[in-house]
Order: structure tokens, then C-alpha cells, then sequence
């Protein structure tokens, strides 16, 4: 039998249709609120070094208004360590960040970078917040985030998401599995995300290993349609179904 999957949710494009206006609609916090009254076991927002779409007054309203765990994704900078380490989230999710990207478009390049990476990496750990990195499932990768002490790893599904043929989408499923498999044996907490959707998250979420998945555009778009709370019950079931099935 394996494990509960959790279903993080994240808000930042809330933030980015109320920026397309200025002003306070939509709210970010109400769309937190409204994904954990819908069951949502967590938020996650990305606090971009360009403020594109969750501001920094964002990220401490949802803090407070939350009683959910908040996975906090920021770029490897010192600012943002020490926004991080104000705010406290449950969780810092390190993500690699270009301005000019759409968004985040590849896994945290940690291997060959321990040397920078680390004191900010030590900061976050030693002010209690549980350390994260998103990263693509390669046994270098992963090796090298459990050598810094990562907690826990995100596997970028953005591959799988994007792979045109079965085949390759079944080759980037499996390197996933094969990823969680060594992170777990090392004692490393194993999530996913980036571009799932209610057609590709089964094969991920049937994961044995995986134990979060976080989803933000497919569902804030599938709500303009049936509401929140809806899309948030239909990507549910579909995980409960794949872990159950197992496929
Ligand atoms: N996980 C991480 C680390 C991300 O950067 C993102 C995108 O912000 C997501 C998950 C969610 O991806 P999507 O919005 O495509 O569901």
C-alpha cells in the first residue's frame, strides 16, 4: 500500500490576473482560503525576484490567513533567503530563475554548485524551515541535493508534461519513478510538479514514492470554468484513482 498523496496548490496566477489590472481582485489570499476549504493540503507560491505575480505582501497575508503548510519557491539568492527566513513557511522550494522565462523551465542545476549553493542552503535549514529543491530526476541531482541536506525533492514533470508520444511519455515516467526510488532510499521526502493536468497526473501520482504534487495553471484555468473547489475535487479524485489503481 502506498503512502497518502498530497495535493499542494498553487496560487500565483490569482496573482497575476489581479496585476493585469493593479488593484485587489482577485485575491490571492481568498484563492488560498477557498483551495483549503476545498481540501487542499497546502499553497505554494513563488515569490519571483521580478515580483511578476505574488508580492511580498502576498506571500506574508497568505502566511497568516493559512492554516495549511505554506511551500514557499524562491530563487538561490540572498534576498530571498532572508525573506524566507521572516516569512517561515513550512517549506523553501529552491527553483532556478531567469527573468526572461514564462516560467520556470528546468530543475535546479545543484550538482557542480554545492559550493554556492550550500551556506545559502544551511541558512534556511538552521532557521527551521524545511529545505526543497526542484529538481530533474537524475541520480547526479539527487545525489548531490541529499549531499546539502535537502528534506525534500521536487521532480520537474515538465518533460513528461510536454513528451508528444506515449513512449516518451512512459521514458520520462519512469525516469521520475526511478528518481523517487533513490530519493526515498535516502531518506529524502518526494514531490512533483510543473504542467500537470487532469490527463497526465495519473501515471505520476501512482507513483509509490510520491508523497506531494504541486498544481497551479492547469487547475486556476480549469476554475475559470467550474469554480476552484471543483477543479480541486477533480484533480483529487483522479489522484485517489491512480493511487489506487496504480496507473
Ligand atoms: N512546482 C514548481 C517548483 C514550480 O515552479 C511550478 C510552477 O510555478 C509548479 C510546481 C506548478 O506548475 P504548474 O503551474 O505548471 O502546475
Amino acid at each position: 500500500m502506498s503512502s497518502p498523496l498530497r495535493l499542494g496548490v498553487n496560487i500565483d496566477h490569482v496573482a497575476t490576473l489581479r496585476n493585469a489590472r493593479g488593484g485587489l481582485h482577485p485575491s490571492p489570499v481568498s484563492a488560498a482560503l477557498l483551495a483549503q476549504k476545498a481540501g487542499a493540503d497546502g499553497i505554494t507560491i513563488h515569490l519571483r525576484e521580478d515580483r511578476r505575480h505574488i508580492k511580498d505582501e502576498d506571500a506574508k497575508d497568505i502566511k497568516q490567513a493559512i492554516d495549511i503548510p505554506l511551500n514557499f519557491e524562491m530563487a538561490a539568492t540572498e534576498e530571498m533567503v532572508d525573506f524566507a527566513i521572516a516569512l517561515k513557511p513550512n517549506a523553501c522550494c529552491i527553483v532556478p530563475e531567469k527573468r526572461e522565462e514564462v516560467t520556470t523551465e528546468g530543475g535546479l542545476a545543484v550538482a557542480g554548485h554545492e559550493e554556492r549553493l550550500k551556506p545559502l542552503f544551511d541558512k534556511i535549514k538552521q532557521a527551521g524551515i524545511r529545505l526543497s529543491l526542484f529538481i530533474e530526476a537524475s541520480e547526479d541531482e539527487i545525489k548531490a541535493a541529499s549531499a546539502l541536506g535537502a528534506d525534500i525533492i521536487e521532480l520537474h514533470t515538465g518533460t513528461y508534461c510536454h513528451a508528444e508520444t506515449p513512449a516518451d511519455k512512459a521514458k520520462e515516467v519512469e525516469k521520475i519513478a526511478k528518481g523517487a526510488r533513490l530519493a526515498q532510499s535516502l531518506g529524502i521526502e518526494v514531490h512533483a510538479g510543473h504542467g500537470l493536468d487532469f490527463d497526465t497526473v495519473g501515471p505520476i501520482a501512482a507513483i509509490e514514492e510520491m508523497q506531494e504534487l504541486n498544481i497551479g495553471h492547469f487547475l486556476m484555468g480549469a476554475a475559470l470554468f467550474t469554480g476552484l473547489e471543483e477543479a480541486i475535487h477533480t484533480m483529487q479524485a483522479k489522484m485517489a484513482q491512480a493511487r489506487k489503481s496504480g496507473s
